[in-house]
């Protein structure tokens, strides 16, 4: 098993598989979109592959695939059959915008796709023009259908932004009366590709719960479970369940069992710091199994205590402004 230098347990990697993505997300890209980086530069599969090869034997259990829009990589699903097929992974999850994923859905059992977070930031189609920039909704929510008809797990990820969404909260929470579905409400964080922060009047955990509760004077805590990055109700009756993901205010970085590795090649060991060291390098200059092994354990014993600690030892104390498409979140 690994364990990081404050004694937590490392199980679960992030594979951001590409930064491209086809929507342009305000709280993530701007609207002309980011540089995205040459071919060579990413990770091709037989890389990403032989990493986590390597990782599962050193104790991850747990990939969930991200991006930028993962399925905007040729070949995915097939790559995703292969981490499927590797000893040691038990559970393999994908983060994605659903806007060209339900033809895929079928076929996700077979790949080895346990569950999909969706992200989808709105119920009305003008709003999640104005958020994404692009006119996708109806086919974000035939891919949400579609998930439900084949009986695959499913989170919807909701980015919550002053004087875009709040409208949303309720009748999003209303999905969760209707269908199993777990609506979790994100606070936004400055990974926008911008250098501007976020939001004037930022919807904080606690404002969030508030106003829920305001509208749902029912609403129960429910227990969390381990390494949850949501906290987690129900409003009884409901056949779902609501979260809030506290990602600004960095509530659950105790439990954190997160690694992830970038589309070109950096591990992080935290969301908020920028990049702990180039795997990739460490690759293309020929690096044996062992080495990244030794440069895994060496990272994970220097681990920032949570993601403020992660974000002060970020190089020249630059604050977080990359995309979030070049990191998957
Ligand atoms: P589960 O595996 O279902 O628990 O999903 P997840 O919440 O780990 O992943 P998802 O890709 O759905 O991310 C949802 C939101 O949580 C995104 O905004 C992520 O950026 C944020 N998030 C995920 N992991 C972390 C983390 O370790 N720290 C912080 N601060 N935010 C995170
Ligand atoms: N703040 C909070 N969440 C974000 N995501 C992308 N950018 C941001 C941001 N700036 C979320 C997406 C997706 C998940 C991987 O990260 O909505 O669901
Ligand atoms: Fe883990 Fe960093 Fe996120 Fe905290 S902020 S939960 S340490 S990745």
């Amino acid at each position: 098993m690994l364990y990081d230098n404050h004694g937590r347990q490392i199980n679960y990697l992030r594979l951001a598989v590409t930064d491209r993505c086809n929507l342009r997300c305000f709280y993530c890209m701007p609207e002309e979109g980011i540089k995205y980086m040459p071919k060579k530069e990413l990770l091709s599969y037989e890389e990403m592959e032989r990493i986590v090869r390597i990782m599962a034997k050193m104790g991850i259990r747990k990939i969930r695939i991200t991006g930028g829009e993962p399925f905007l990589r040729k070949g995915m699903m097939d790559f995703i059959q292969t981490l499927h097929s590797i000893n040691g992974i038990e559970q393999l999850n994908v983060t994605t915008n659903g806007t060209m994923t339900k033809a895929l859905v079928p076929d996700f059992k077979k790949v080895g796709i346990k569950s999909v977070n969706l992200s989808l930031d709105s119920l009305d189609q003008k709003r999640f023009f104005d958020i994404t920039r692009r006119n996708d909704f109806s086919k974000v929510m035939d891919t949400f259908h579609q998930l439900l008809e084949y009986d695959i797990p499913t989170k919807i990820n909701a980015v919550v932004m002053n004087g875009r969404n709040i409208e949303d909260i309720v009748p999003m929470i209303n999905l969760t009366r209707d269908y199993p579905v777990s609506v979790r409400f994100i606070e936004e964080m400055p990974f926008n590709g911008t250098g501007e922060q976020a939001q004037v009047e930022a919807w904080d955990y606690p404002k969030i719960l508030d106003h829920i509760k305001s509208n749902f004077p029912t609403i129960k805590k429910i227990k969390d479970p381990k390494h949850s990055t949501s906290f987690n109700y129900k409003i009884p009756g409901f056949k779902g369940s609501v979260g809030i993901i506290a990602a600004y205010s960095r509530l659950f970085c105790g439990s954190c069992n997160r690694i992830r590795l970038t589309p070109q090649g950096m591990l992080k060991t935290c969301l908020y710091d920028d990049g702990v060291f180039n795997i990739k390098k460490i690759i293309r200059n020929g690096g044996t199994d062992e080495h990244l092994k030794t440069a895994l354990l060496e990272a994970l014993g220097n681990r920032a205590k949570d993601g403020f600690e992660a974000e002060k030892n970020r190089t020249f104390g630059r604050p977080v402004s990359e995309s979030m498409a070049t990191i998957g979140g």
